[in-house]
């Protein structure tokens, strides 16, 4: 069931439509032909009718960037400081489940090519490679995405394992309560083939399967992921962690105060991909609400339709630190294995210091709001 990509050993280069991705659009084009019908549509959908999906793209390309001219840029710093250490990138990976779907390797060639590109890489709880095999592939910066179980025993293992496994940071995913509805999920029945799993969690839980007209994991996520949380439980990660604990899928000022409240050291805005609430603002319409409401205080991360170096500078424009990289990450996988994603991560730095020499900056403390120009109607 798991295809292997045509040439992992190019980095997609002769891809199969026989031309060299120049952008991470080539690359989810070139994975729609290599992938099983039942991994692309897991990889590309949003919820219900995918209006926040499509809208977490259109609002990035509203934005004009009013870009300033005889800055002597040079060539730009892209460093940024996160969580005490200093990053090449303003971009993170962002945690995607079942990376095994995309690539036999999954979350290992992803762990070598984000090390070499100095990216940091945040495993999710549902990975598909246990968190000690991918910490053992990579002694790079790591965080790990925590789903909170309804098995708290469970829940505070992983956390302990992620932390003695040398992850920097635990990120608490705290918009899905439930699953939403990908309808294409549905229609396929997803379900995971034989040989790929969650690879944390115990052998009790390690079977995703459809039964009736369902996707089985919305099934196995009712089961499993607790629907109860409130505040209350950051304060209880916390309590059990020594590592800063940051929330993921915080789309208001006011549950960003609360989150800080709580002691969170980071703020992640997303919508999940468009795959949660579907009628959620894009992303990149409310980050400014919500760096105003954090006021400097920890760092503000987004995530959502991020595919251009161009999208970056508007992301950082608004008001945030950094941004985060979801489905890019999967389809160069699929076309290029680690090569791949080496080669996507590269596209995207060189858009982005293109980006920041065409804007005047020269470096990322330069990106301010003043940039953004009118949006268009
Ligand atoms: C996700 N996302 C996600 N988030 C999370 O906290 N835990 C997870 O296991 C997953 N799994 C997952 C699987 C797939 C296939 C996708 C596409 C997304 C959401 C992810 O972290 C991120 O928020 C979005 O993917 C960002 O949007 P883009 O970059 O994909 O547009
Ligand atoms: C998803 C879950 C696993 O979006 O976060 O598929």
């Amino acid at each position: 069931m798991v295809r292997r990509p045509a040439k992992p050993e190019d980095g997609g280069v002769n891809n199969s439509s026989g031309s060299t991705p120049l952008n991470l659009a080539d690359y989810e084009r070139a994975a729609a032909e290599l992938l099983p019908i039942m991994s692309y549509d897991y990889f590309a959908s949003g919820s219900g009718d995918q209006v926040t999906l499509r809208r977490n793209r259109e609002a990035f390309e509203r934005l004009t960037l009013r870009y300033r001219v005889m800055r002597g840029v040079g060539e730009p710093d892209t460093s940024v400081e996160l969580l005490g250490r200093r990053h090449a990138l303003p971009i993170v990976i962002a945690p995607t489940a079942f990376m095994r779907l995309a690539h036999p390797f999954g979350e290992l060639s992803v762990a070598e090519a984000a090390r070499d590109a100095g990216v940091t890489q945040t495993l999710s709880t549902l990975s598909s490679v246990s968190l000690e095999d991918v910490a053992r592939t990579s002694d790079a910066p790591k965080w790990f995405q925590l789903y909170v179980l309804r098995d708290r025993e469970l829940t505070a293992s992983l956390v302990r394992r992620a932390e003695a496994a040398g992850y920097e940071a635990i990120m608490v995913t705290v918009d899905a309560p439930v699953l939403g509805t990908r309808e294409a999920d549905v229609r396929n029945r997803f379900s995971l083939p034989g040989g790929v799993e969650p690879a944390n969690l115990a052998d009790e839980l390690r079977n995703l399967r459809a039964s009736g007209e369902a996707s089985g994991l919305q099934q196995y996520f009712s089961t499993n992921v607790d629907p109860t949380l409130t505040w209350a439980d950051i304060d209880w990660v916390r309590s059990i962690t020594s590592l800063p604990v940051l929330v993921k899928g915080v789309m208001r000022g006011d549950d960003a105060s609360e989150a800080i409240e709580h002691g969170v050291a980071g703020v992640i805005v997303s919508n999940h991909g468009g795959r949660q609430l579907d009628g959620a603002p894009a992303t990149i319409e409310v980050i400014r609400e919500v760096a105003s409401a954090v006021a400097g205080r920890v760092p503000v991360l987004v995530d959502g339709g991020v595919r251009r170096g161009v999208d970056v500078v508007r992301a950082l424009a608004l008001g945030a630190d950094a941004v985060l990289i979801g489905r890019p990450v999967l389809w160069a996988l699929t076309v290029g294995g680690r090569e791949g994603v080496t080669n996507m991560l590269e596209l995207l730095r060189s858009e982005l210091v293109q980006a920041l020499a065409l804007c005047g900056c020269r470096s990322l403390a330069d990106v301010t709001a003043d940039l953004l120009g009118p949006v268009e109607p």
